[in-house]
């Protein structure tokens, strides 16, 4: 059937044709989007589908948006630390998406190593194949991870990664004879991703609530959050000597030989908002795993490649870890992209030939892991943060950074803490200075920053529930290293309005 005829036959009750009867709510360029598909389809040539309806399309289109509710604008093109939209208007990008892109937007010669690798060859089956370029990827980034004699297994992002970190431990216990190791402790205020697994690890309250009757395999302990140590809601310590105990009695209450690992983020970031624990926290809690036979998985999803001014988090401390999970910096952003850690002794362990078939072995795999095109642009990533010295950009921008929003925020009343290392900085925001009560979530403060910085372009990242699990608003700042000192002026400058407007915004309506 010619196209055109087709389009006159199913177009409107395919595409649903909302648009003219949604009040005139649509933005030009959402027009101009719906206007294509009306001739077109939004792939070319359309399929008759008898059952898409017209009245159950979303708002905006056929996707499934990850905002509800809301217009969200086409992203045209990148670069540095500025996105520009289909309309023409820029957006700085403070956060690099989600804390991704750390060596900025719309690197070429990333783009190249990616097409020089696609036009070889862009998926072999990780059962059959490896790939020059994931053993010159693997032999390369070794050198920099906080953990020792380390083997990779690239997965597909953080979550993945994090996933196959868990089964590391099992198996690792489990060559070891060790099967009744099976209890994990994680610890509240942390985010370790949002499959099942992870999410049941990650101590963020607003994620799990939907998904709790799901949920309960692992334990949690306190955060180390020293702002807001004490706070019993807040599940937050400050104390090295009091998070060490803590610990060690959940170890006791799991019963001796039970515990397999213990999984952190070196500092935390989604969830508190560039949260770094008291300096001694991170040995003495490696010396209690290691004293227990317990597995130290490091989780630097967020922290790794650079974001916290060292390579990884745990450089901060000297702190190896024995199974640590890495994503979003290690691609930039450019593949989706995630590594899974082994140091040698978990590997040779789990991998040991006598074992294998007998309790050894790895019995775990992804269709897409593996990957020869993610381990060309993760290559090239990793020479771009070598060559161009952004690890110690990331360090001196971000004392820069800190220093522009203490001078600018920090006497603000509703600005609680700003925090940060390297160009992983927070600031967490509060309704009282004096008793860090944060305002309720109903008064969506976080959400009118967002609007207020976005409407004068700027991106930022959030969270929620810090406070309580449900109350509590922290902005997370996460630029590319690239960024100027005149952008970092200007986040700063934007932000600081964001925050003034929301407050008196919220606070009024509060009364
Ligand atoms: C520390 C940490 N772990 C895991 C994840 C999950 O990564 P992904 O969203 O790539 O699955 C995130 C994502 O924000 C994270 O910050």
């Amino acid at each position: 059937m010619p196209v055109v005829t087709w389009a006159r036959r199913f177009g409107p009750k395919l595409f649903g044709h909302r648009s003219h009867g949604d009040g005139g709510a649509g933005t030009a360029s959402r027009r101009r989007r719906l206007g294509r598909e009306a001739a077109s389809g939004p792939f070319g040539r359309p399929e008759y589908n008898p059952h898409v309806s017209s009245t159950k399309a979303t708002q905006t289109g056929r996707v499934f948006q990850r905002v509800l509710g809301g217009e969200l604008p086409f992203a045209a093109r990148a670069e540095g630390a500025t996105i520009w939209d289909a309309d023409g208007r820029t957006y700085l990008d403070a956060a690099g998406g989600a804390i991704v892109v750390n060596v900025g937007h719309g690197r070429q010669s990333i783009v190249d190593a990616m097409e020089r690798q696609a036009r070889k060859f862009t998926y072999v089956h990780g059962t059959t194949f490896t790939s020059e370029p994931l053993e010159a990827y693997a032999r390369a980034v070794g050198r920099h991870l906080p953990v020792d004699d380390p083997a990779i297994y690239p997965v597909s992002g953080g979550s993945e990664a994090i996933e196959s970190c868990l089964k590391l431990v099992r198996s690792y216990h489990l060559a070891r004879r060790e099967p009744d190791r099976t209890a994990v402790i994680a610890r509240w205020g942390s985010y370790h991703g949002n499959s099942m697994g992870a999410l049941d690890l990650s101590g963020r309250e607003p994620l799990r609530r939907p998904y709790e009757p799901w949920l309960g395999r692992f334990g949690h302990v306190s955060a180390a959050y020293p702002y807001r140590a004490g706070e019993t809601a807040a599940h937050a310590l400050g104390d090295v000597d009091l998070l060490v105990a803590e610990l060690e009695a959940a170890i006791a209450k799991a019963g001796p030989g039970r515990v397999a690992a213990f999984v952190a983020e070196p500092i935390v970031g989604a969830t508190l908002g560039a949260v770094a624990p008291p300096d001694g926290y991170w040995p003495a809690i490696a010396e209690v795993c290691r004293r227990h036979g317990i597995l130290l998985v490091a989780d630097e999803v967020m922290t790794g490649f650079g974001r916290t001014g060292r390579w990884f988090g745990m450089d901060h401390w000297g702190v190896r870890a024995d199974v640590m999970a890495a994503a979003k910096g290690a691609a930039g952003g450019y593949f989706p992209l995630g590594l899974a850690v082994a140091s040698g002794n978990v590997y040779e362990t789990i991998t040991r030939p006598a074992l294998r078939g007998e309790g050894g072995g790895f019995v775990h795999g992804f269709t897409y892991s593996h990957s020869p095109v993610g381990a060309a642009v993760a290559g090239e990533v990793l020479r771009i943060l070598e060559t161009e010295n952004l690890i110690e950009a990331s360090a001196v921008k971000g004392e820069r950074l800190l220093e522009l929003l203490r001078g600018r925020l920090g006497g603000h009343p509703n600005v609680g803490e700003i925090r940060g290392r390297g160009l992983l900085v927070g600031v967490e925001l509060v309704a009282d200075r004096a008793t860090r009560r944060s305002f309720p979530r109903s008064a969506h403060l976080i959400e009118a920053v967002m609007r207020h910085a976005r409407a004068a372009g700027l991106l930022l990242y959030h969270g929620t529930g810090n406070a309580d699990g449900t109350n509590g608003d922290t902005v997370l700042l996460g630029p590319p290293f690239v960024i100027t000192d005149a952008e970092l002026q200007r986040v700063v400058e934007i932000l600081g309005e964001a925050v003034e407007l929301a407050a008196a915004e919220v606070s009024a309506k509060l009364g």
